[in-house]
């Protein structure tokens, strides 16, 4: 029986992409929202290594500077971008400008994120519409953005990066609303598209020390270790940890993987050591 295309008068996509390990984005075009700091910074220098060139997006210009520069003293290519990914009118003017600057973007990372961590019961409408436009809204704004020349290109990776927040609770309620939302967007996004050569992924982190946990650090400066117990490999992921994982699914070598998440945490959600250890006794070493 003949297979029927998703897309219709588009032949069944048969061709299968070459894998190669070393600089994986090479000629490639990558755009990291919020790379101005922590975690953006990472995945933007790890796919500047290997090849892309970069353009780091962030409503710190200053920031975002920096970190385009020690990608260019470190022989790759980066660009700076002042964008605020909650405003439709900022991320069509950034794009353009990428596109002029760099040529199309072959990889979206839609990083930025803020968070309010006020009780839900004390939460203003400021700040869930906040926490929503900045890490939901955001994502959705820069997808539309690229979508017109990936489509057209029939080629293109959307990579957001969500949250164990995304799955389970652990404060933070409008930020992991927005995390959980961003599931059901990549879904959306790599089922629409899958079949135009788009795939569009998610990681879900467990906690990494960036300056994201300043304030809370400056509350309880043990927290960090606090929280390594509750880490079945018994340690915090690093920004490097994240950035080899958006690497990977940003390159052909996952070239059939779309529509998912991909947890990085340390095995957090896959159960609790402490508490099983309370019900079981200590777990045996040998
Ligand atoms: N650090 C963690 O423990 C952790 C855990 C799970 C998920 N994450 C996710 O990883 C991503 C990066 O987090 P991080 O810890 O590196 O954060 P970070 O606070 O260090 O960096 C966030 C960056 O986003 C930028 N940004 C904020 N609002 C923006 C906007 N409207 N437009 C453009 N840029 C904006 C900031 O200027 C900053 O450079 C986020 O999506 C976050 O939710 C982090």
């Amino acid at each position: 029986m003949p297979v029927r295309s998703p897309v219709p008068g588009q032949p069944v996509r048969t061709d299968v992409v070459p894998v190669t390990s070393q600089a994986r984005f090479d000629g490639a075009v990558a755009l990291v929202t919020g790379a101005a700091s922590g975690i953006g910074t990472a995945i933007a220098t790890r796919l500047a290594a290997e090849g892309a060139s970069v353009c780091i997006a962030d409503r710190d210009l200053p920031g975002a500077s920096r970190v385009a520069a020690a990608i260019c003293a470190a022989g790759g290519k980066a660009v700076a971008e002042p964008v605020d990914v909650a405003d439709r009118r900022a991320v069509e003017a950034c794009l353009d400008r990428v596109k002029a600057g760099l040529g199309p973007v072959d990889v979206l990372v839609n990083n930025a994120a803020v968070v309010s961590s006020t009780d839900l019961k004390n939460l203003t409408e400021e700040e869930w519409d906040r926490d929503l436009a900045v890490c939901l809204k955001g994502a959705f704004l820069c997808a539309k953005a690229v979508l017109p020349d990936m489509l057209q290109r029939r080629k293109g990776v959307l990579l957001n990066i969500g949250s164990v927040n995304g799955s389970h609770f652990y404060g933070d309620d409008a930020y992991s609303a927005a995390k959980a939302g961003l599931v059901s967007l990549t879904r959306s996004l790599a089922v629409r598209y899958g079949a135009y050569g788009v795939r569009a992924n998610l990681i879900a982190p467990g906690t990494v020390r960036t300056p994201a946990w300043d304030e809370r650090l400056r509350r309880d400066p043990d927290l960090l270790q606090t929280l390594a117990q509750w880490y079945p490999l018994g340690r915090l992921g690093t920004v490097e940890d994240i950035a080899a994982a958006a690497a990977f699914l940003a390159s052909d070598e996952a070239s059939w993987i779309t529509g998912t998440t991909l947890t990085v945490d340390g095995g957090l959600v896959a159960g609790n050591a402490v508490m099983a250890q309370h019900i079981l006794g200590p777990f045996p070493t040998e």
